[in-house]
């Protein structure tokens, strides 16, 4: 799969994309991710990429021809299955999201800034709005580092165990159910026997009413 990313500020994706399981992924081949600094593509010599908004108020817009001519040339030789723009006014990304957009080839994530990108680029190429949660971020990098790692390893071959994602919380819209390691008795708290018994399919069901108990207590809001 490749992502390629558009950013102002492509130094905030570094660090969370060259480390652990994204790492993992890009080493083999499986993910690559290439993030372009969206000056390349500015109006002027001054690597003017923003505006002011018509209307008035504060803050500025992130012009349509920069963003256009970007997105044109990153597409040109693979058009991309997806434009993806980050910003607090999408939907809300979900864990049925990720795996929907872990099958895809291609794709193009838009970082915006100030007070985010034209209307009229989302009109002509976003094909999808995304937003981490309700709350805002003062870029769309940060967004896009979690989006990237919630589609990267859940991409078959990226985790070890294979199984594992699988297990995850939110898999089929259960919370995951408590784990214990060594020692089975720590400092008085003992692990629940069942875990002990060697025997897997209590210990299968004993997760499963685990998982189901912990969703209904903490998630009622999750469908069943
Ligand atoms: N950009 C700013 N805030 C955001 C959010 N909550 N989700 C996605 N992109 C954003």
């Amino acid at each position: 799969m490749h992502i390629h990313v558009l950013s102002v500020l492509p130094e905030l994706l570094e660090s969370p994309l060259q480390h652990s399981i994204m790492k993992r992924a890009q080493d083999k081949g499986i993910l690559t991710v290439q993030v372009h600094h969206l000056r390349k593509w500015a109006v002027n010599e001054y690597g003017q990429i923003d505006d002011y908004q018509f209307g008035g108020g504060a803050g500025m817009v992130m012009m349509p021809e920069p963003l256009a001519n970007a997105i044109e040339d990153l597409g040109k030789n693979k058009p991309f299955d997806e434009i993806i723009y980050l910003t607090p006014d999408g939907k809300t990304l979900n864990q049925s999201m990720a795996n929907q957009l872990s099958l895809k080839e291609n794709i193009l994530l838009i970082c915006g800034h100030y007070k985010g990108i034209d209307e009229r680029i989302r009109q002509k190429y976003v094909t999808r709005e995304i937003s981490i949660g309700d709350y805002v971020l003062s870029g769309g990098e940060l967004a896009a580092a979690v989006l990237i790692d919630a589609i990267g390893r859940i991409i078959p071959g990226v985790l070890n165990d294979e199984t594992s994602a699988l297990f995850d919380s939110f898999q089929d819209n259960l919370l995951a159910p408590p784990v214990y390691t060594r020692p089975s008795d720590w400092r008085g708290m003992k692990v629940p026997d069942i875990l002990l018994s060697g025997d897997p399919k209590k210990i299968e069901d004993w997760r499963y009413d685990q998982a189901v108990e912990r969703t209904e207590k903490r998630r009622p809001d999750l469908p069943k």
